[in-house]
């Protein structure tokens, strides 16, 4: 902690320029949290750089006085990875928000970890060329962030998640060394994995500074069904049938029953059948340059579901009612919150293993006295699992009997092969459970790791292991 900042705050202030070191409290505040529960701790000031020199810059002071730095820039994170929860600087990326090339020969850009991922989407698919990794938070959140959190996504069940992606990385080291990572290149075996290294490192490593990416062809046509079941197990259980009839979706996702009436509360211009024989929905998507090709696939997909219990398939008709449907999903999150305080678990399981995911989850919740809406990522048998806080008291809300439950949850979720975490990470508030994810020496080998980057503790303190 250094609570004192007049020894290094004006060393801050020179090097950066007093418009980019903000104490001013409402910037503070913002900074202050991200979209994770109702959690809020204050940094002491917010640093906005505008180049890698500048990160740079404000590493050299905080590794020399021991001020706990921050990363963050957009804030829509889920683990509490962007709170401040050792005062000091917050890092704001927002600065860095240029997109410096798009090779259109090579099928790479290279970014600023401040650009927004929809803004990036948008970009490439004027030049017919395909950025996938998606999350619900593409219309805000950063590709820094992205890299950051190794962000998925509905796309990543054919296209993969940000990681598959990632080329290269310019980092600044906690002691303010500016290094590449790797190549520019689709194939490297050169020595250890730096660049895998960082993404998903949760900022606790190093600043990323610049991004390569990898990007494909946009694909030209596409197919959206949802498939009503009535009952959500019937539905998880659908979704394995559709990858082992040959089809690869290029979205599969799952929603239960509340997650959708809330949705449709919060969200306008979307309508869906939601009759009262309706338990869960599979939103689910197909992609492609042949049209006949993607359609035949389609078909496939739905009869599929069918014959696993889907009570219908409804194809959606024009580019808007894909888009209502797409909006619907991806506001989930969003129209939770706005109905309680929850904390959201992202469980993820292999892909058949998600009737017994979502059974457990359902028999802990009985057992331990909590109420979870689950929806998620079904294709990637990774369930987001949205414990509600309704009217539990605050003590209860945070004390032991909840945290046993969600203990018990993830511990099963190992047992069936899965992990605690599928594209949230881990940050403050899943840190209390890594202990079921990991043995005693894989733990020990990631904070050697991180020992050997950040000696001197600074670098997103109290976050993952630390
Ligand atoms: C989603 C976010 C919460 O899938 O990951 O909507
Ligand atoms: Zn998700």
């Amino acid at each position: 902690m250094a609570e004192d900042n007049s020894k290094w705050l004006p060393s801050l202030q020179a090097a950066l320029g007093l418009d980019a070191v903000s104490i001013d409290p409402d910037v503070l505040h913002a900074f202050s949290h991200d979209e994770t529960e109702d959690v809020h701790i204050l940094p002491q000031v917010v640093c906005r750089p505008s180049s890698t020199e500048e990160v740079s810059a404000v590493l050299r002071i905080a590794h020399e006085f021991g001020v706990p730095v921050t990363p963050a820039a957009a804030r829509t994170g889920l683990s509490g990875g962007a709170i401040p929860v050792q005062g000091g600087i917050s890092l704001s990326m927002e600065r860095l928000n240029r997109i410096l090339s798009i090779d259109e020969a090579n099928f790479q850009a290279v970014v600023e970890p401040g650009v927004i991922n929809q803004v990036f989407h948008e970009a490439c698919k004027e030049k017919g060329l395909f950025y996938p990794p998606d999350p619900s938070s593409w219309g805000t959140s950063t590709l820094g962030g992205n890299v950051a959190y190794n962000a998925g996504g509905p796309k990543a069940v054919k296209y993969g998640v940000t990681s598959a992606y990632v080329l290269n990385l310019q980092v600044v080291l906690p002691n303010g060394e500016i290094l590449w990572t790797g190549a520019n290149t689709l194939k490297n075996s050169t020595g250890y994995n730096l660049t895998q290294l960082f993404v998903g490192s949760e900022g606790t490593l190093g600043v990323i500074t610049q991004i390569v990416l990898r990007l494909i062809p946009y694909p030209k046509v596409h197919f959206t069904l949802l498939a009503p079941f009535a009952s959500a197990e019937m539905a998880c259980a659908a979704v394995a049938r559709v990858f082992q009839a040959g089809v690869t979706p290029s979205g599969l996702e799952f929603m239960e029953r509340d997650a959708i009436d809330w949705t449709l509360k919060y969200v306008d211009g979307v309508s869906i059948p939601t009759g009262p024989d309706i338990a869960a929905h599979l939103l689910m998507e197909v992609d492609g340059f042949d049209e006949e090709a993607v359609l035949k696939e389609a078909e496939t997909m739905a009869a599929v579901v069918e014959e696993a219990g889907a009570l219908e398939v409804l194809f959606a008709q024009s580019a808007s009612e894909r888009d209502a449907l797409w909006k619907l999903r991806r506001r989930v999150g969003e129209a939770v919150k706005s109905h309680s305080i929850y904390k959201e678990e992202d469980t993820v399981v292999p892909r058949a293993k998600l009737p017994d995911l979502l059974r457990a989850v359902k028999r802990i919740g009985a057992d331990y006295g909590f109420q979870s809406v689950c929806y998620g990522h079904a294709g990637d048998g990774n369930l987001h699992v949205n414990i509600v806080k309704g009217d539990m008291s605050d003590s209860d809300w945070s004390g032991p009997r909840l945290q046993a439950g969600i203990r018990e949850l993830f511990t099963e979720v190992v047992a069936m092969g899965g992990t605690i975490s599928g594209e949230h990470g881990i940050g403050l508030v899943q840190k209390p459970y890594l202990d079921i994810a990991f043995s005693d020496t894989a733990m020990d080998l990631q904070k050697q790791i991180k020992a050997l980057f950040d000696p001197r503790g600074i670098m997103n303190p109290g976050k993952i292991f630390l």
